[in-house]
């Protein structure tokens, strides 16, 4: 599973160096920073889990490739913003020194900007797909999963508090994180024009698997090694009045709720029969990160 992963990692990454805009003049400093912030030592679980959805159906990799690198530019951006001092007031990011840091205030704000740009310029491009409406659809479903119905969205309600209560928190953590892992899943239903069936099932899994991702975060947040993590953590939201599931339930009781989770995102797999059970691993491998 480790190695799947870290395979697609390389994939996104190489794929992503090539996409990426370069410049030449004064504007170079901007292509320079969106580099810095995408093409930086992530993850790339959200790529991974487009790439892995898509093997369930019978499509073509470039398409998904290209719409999981433009997901990750959403992703890029709003990791760059979040980290702003107006946002969370990060210093470091992925093992090094925030966009911010590395560079200035300005230039992680247009890089951001820019970032989200390059996602659509990514999909709407011809060689996405031959078919101008799969391209359309694509670029709709990550624009709604990125703005004020999505990551955006929840990042507003982050801000503002939610109340002490578990509902408000869940409806934030499935706009801020939860919408752009959902689309990841949504790339490969796009492309395969998958039947409801199949189309309910694969989102009911991210819905579940995207809740139990931020949980997980949050724990991390709580309890994990800054190191290992290469962002801060030492209970830096509950030290700031952010209201999450560990800040309301304890970290036992969080930890529970994403066992449950898990559990409950395999179960929807079934349609998929024993196509899923690559799908259906990873999921432990991603919920039992330290990074
Ligand atoms: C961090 O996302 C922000 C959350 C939504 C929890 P990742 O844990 O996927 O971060 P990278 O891309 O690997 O750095
Ligand atoms: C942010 O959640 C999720 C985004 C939409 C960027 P966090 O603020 O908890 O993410 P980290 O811990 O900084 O990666
Ligand atoms: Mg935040
Ligand atoms: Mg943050
Ligand atoms: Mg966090």
């Amino acid at each position: 599973m480790a190695d799947r992963v870290a395979e697609v990692a390389d994939l996104v990454t190489v794929a992503l160096d090539e996409l990426l805009p370069r410049a030449d003049g004064p504007e170079a400093r901007l292509t320079e920073a969106m580099r810095y912030a995408a093409l930086g030592p992530g993850k790339r679980l959200r790529p991974f889990f487009a790439m892995e959805a898509a093997r369930l159906f019978d499509i073509e990799e470039r398409a998904v490739l290209r719409a999981a690198c433009a997901l990750e530019c959403v992703h890029a951006y709003s990791l760059i913003h979040d980290d702003l001092p107006c946002m969370d007031d990060d210093d470091m990011r992925r093992g090094r020194p925030t966009l911010h840091r590395a560079y200035d205030e300005a230039t992680a704000v247009l890089a951001g900007d820019a970032l989200q740009t390059a996602a659509f310029d990514i999909i709407l491009d011809e060689d996405t797909h031959d078919d101008p409406g799969v391209r359309c659809e694509l670029a709709l479903r990550l624009s709604f999963a990125s703005g004020a119905r999505g990551m955006a969205g929840g990042q507003m309600i982050d801000l503002m508090g939610v109340r002490d209560d578990l509902g408000g928190v869940a409806r934030m953590q499935r706009l801020k994180t939860g919408a752009l892992i959902s689309y990841a899943f949504e790339i490969p239903l796009i492309i395969a024009h998958a039947r409801e069936e199949h189309r309910n099932a694969l989102l009911a899994f991210a819905h579940d698997l995207g809740l139990a991702y931020q949980i997980v975060d949050d724990l991390l947040d709580a309890e994990g090694d800054e190191d290992l993590l290469g962002k801060a953590a030492g209970g830096k939201d509950a030290a700031r009045g952010k209201t999450n599931f560990v800040t309301l339930l304890g970290v036992d009781a969080a930890r529970e709720r994403v066992t449950h989770l898990a559990q409950q995102a395999r179960d929807h797999l079934a349609p998929f029969g024993p196509d899923a059970e690559m799908l259906k691993a990873s999921v432990d491998h991603v919920l039992h990160r330290r990074s």
